[in-house]
């Protein structure tokens, strides 16, 4: 029997070539041999502030995204969060099982925290017992995101563990994956921290995959490097270079010393010319498919047809619940 896989994009900021590299193309390379499930994270998205007349543009170009990075709809149950229910439901009661310090001990969460100053939205500090019932609702085992979400992923483990404890056996127990290199691509010109899909949008170093691919390349060619001008894989001491090999290998699927080797003989220069020309491929391509998909009206058929099959195993999911934990049904 398949394996379930989940994951999900929240609907803010602008799409990055990270959050591509990080999780939507590994989800791609396995929605075949797994019972896939992916959405998008409105709910999650609402922990901030979003204007609401911008809300369902932004999740249906989030959507065409996912369809241009390649989620096949035939393959994968894919739809919006918060049209099942369930997924709320199933969060308070899961946010009743966590304790207080859990939570506030999430790298994430002190580190928004810290951002605003120290004043901070109860949305914020709940959000991973909201993302722990996504994950635990599909009974999903596999979960492909980003080395940002490691955390989220552990306490969903601990939390299903311990509702398996207290009430008997009902939820299958995550592991994230995260492939060993690409699970944190950098930010181009301060390569010691992440790409980030809510840098503003002329950010030097941050490559939107709805950027125009002039930008992209005048990015890639400004990316900070060092001044050894070898191309070495070395996370530590060259991590603007390293940052390129990886977005390199990953679009060409190809080995980090398959990168050096080619590269042995050449300078920061050509090599950048090279990578430029690969993101430049890369994009063109995604925004040629994104611009129909968008276009057209099955977006919302897609859409539809994803929630029917998702809530179906959601509401089953939940009366299991319930009835464990001696709700009336
Ligand atoms: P979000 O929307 O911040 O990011 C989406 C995915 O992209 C990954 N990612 C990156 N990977 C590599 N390099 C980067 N620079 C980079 N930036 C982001 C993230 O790790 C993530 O996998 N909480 C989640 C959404 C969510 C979710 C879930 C995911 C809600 N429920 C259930 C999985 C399962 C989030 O905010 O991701």
């Amino acid at each position: 029997m398949k394996k379930t896989m989940i994951t999900g994009v929240q609907p803010t900021g602008n799409f990055t070539l990270g959050n591509y590299i990080g999780a939507i193309k590994n989800f791609v390379n396995l929605q075949k041999s797994h019972d896939s499930f992916i959405f998008i994270a409105d709910l999650h998205g609402l922990t901030t502030y979003q204007e609401p007349a911008k809300i369902n543009k932004t999740i249906l170009d989030l959507a065409a995204i996912y369809l241009a990075c390649g989620v096949d709809p035939k393959e994968t149950n894919f739809f919006v969060q918060s049209k099942v229910d369930e997924h709320c439901v199933l969060g308070f009661l899961i946010a009743f099982q966590c304790r207080v310090g859990e939570l506030s001990r999430m790298t994430q969460y002190k580190a928004k925290k810290e951002k605003s100053g120290g004043s901070v939205d109860l949305g914020l500090l709940i959000y991973p017992t909201l993302m722990a019932a996504d994950i635990l609702l599909y009974d999903a085992e596999v979960v492909p995101v980003g080395s940002d979400q490691r955390q989220h992923i552990e306490i969903t483990r601990d939390l299903g563990e311990r509702v398996n404890k207290k009430y008997g056996g009902m939820f299958k127990l995550p592991d994230y994956y995260i492939s060993k290199y690409g699970h944190r691509i950098m930010n181009l010109q301060n390569p010691l921290e992440k790409m980030n899909k809510s840098a503003p949008a002329d950010d030097k170093g941050t490559i939107f995959v709805l950027d125009d691919v002039k930008i992209t390349r005048k990015k890639i060619k400004a990316a900070v490097t060092d001044n050894d001008n070898k191309i070495k894989y070395d996370e530590k001491n060259k991590p603007g270079i390293s940052n390129l090999i990886i977005i390199l290998a990953i679009l060409r699927d190809v080995t980090i010393s398959d990168i050096e080797k080619e590269f042995e003989n050449s300078n920061y220069g050509e090599f950048k010319e090279v990578v430029a020309n690969e993101v430049e491929r890369f994009l063109l391509d995604f925004q040629a498919k994104y611009q129909k998909i968008r276009e057209s009206d099955e977006l919302i058929k897609i859409l539809q047809a994803g929630e029917k099959e998702a809530r179906k195993r959601a509401q089953a999911k939940l009366e299991t619940v319930k009835t464990k934990m001696g709700i009336m049904i």
